[in-house]
């Protein structure tokens, strides 16, 4: 998989398919949706789309950089291959990059490959978010950290 990023002429018409198709129950994502956060795209060596991944950069109250993960999603033909793995690294890395103290991201509390994903890259689970995820069942989150 190569990641690039995220280029509205060649992406944004698939990455709304993949996202229809995986968050049936989400809302329609507004237009400037993966600009306001920025997106890794995961491309085959022949265009086909793999995945993509999104975050956001944040400041704290105490003025320390935080990136956040915003969401994650792996086509099913692609799945159990360590993409999503790959997706967070890359995370990490643009965090490690910036000068980030902390990586912070939720993650459904039934979700147990990310669960597993997360905790393999030394997360460490921070407690639940009640109706984190308002359009799935069910609704609640867990928060991760990851120190940089
Ligand atoms: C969750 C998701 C992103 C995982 O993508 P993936 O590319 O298959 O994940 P990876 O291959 O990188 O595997 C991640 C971890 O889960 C484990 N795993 C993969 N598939 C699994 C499964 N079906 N059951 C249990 N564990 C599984 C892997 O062993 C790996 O753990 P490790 O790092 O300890 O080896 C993908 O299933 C998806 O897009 N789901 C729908 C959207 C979603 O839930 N996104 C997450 C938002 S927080």
């Amino acid at each position: 998989m190569n990641i690039l990023t995220y280029s509205y002429t060649r992406d944004d018409a698939k990455l709304r398919e993949l996202y229809a198709a995986e968050r049936p129950t989400w809302p329609v994502l507004e237009p400037i949706w993966f600009h306001a956060y920025p997106t890794l795209v995961g491309l085959e060596d022949d265009g086909s789309l793999v995945g993509y991944t999104s975050y956001s950069m944040n400041l704290t109250e105490n003025g320390h950089l935080i990136i956040w993960g915003k969401d994650t999603v792996v086509a099913p033909a692609h799945r159990g291959k360590g993409h999503a793995g790959a997706f967070l690294d890359a995370r990490l890395s643009i965090g490690r990059q910036l000068g980030a103290i902390m990586f912070a991201g939720t993650t459904r509390i039934n979700n147990v490959p990310m669960r597993k994903l997360l905790v393999s890259r030394n997360a460490v689970e921070q407690g639940p978010v009640p109706d984190a995820y308002p359009h799935d069942t069910p609704t609640a989150g867990v928060l991760y950290t990851i120190g940089l």
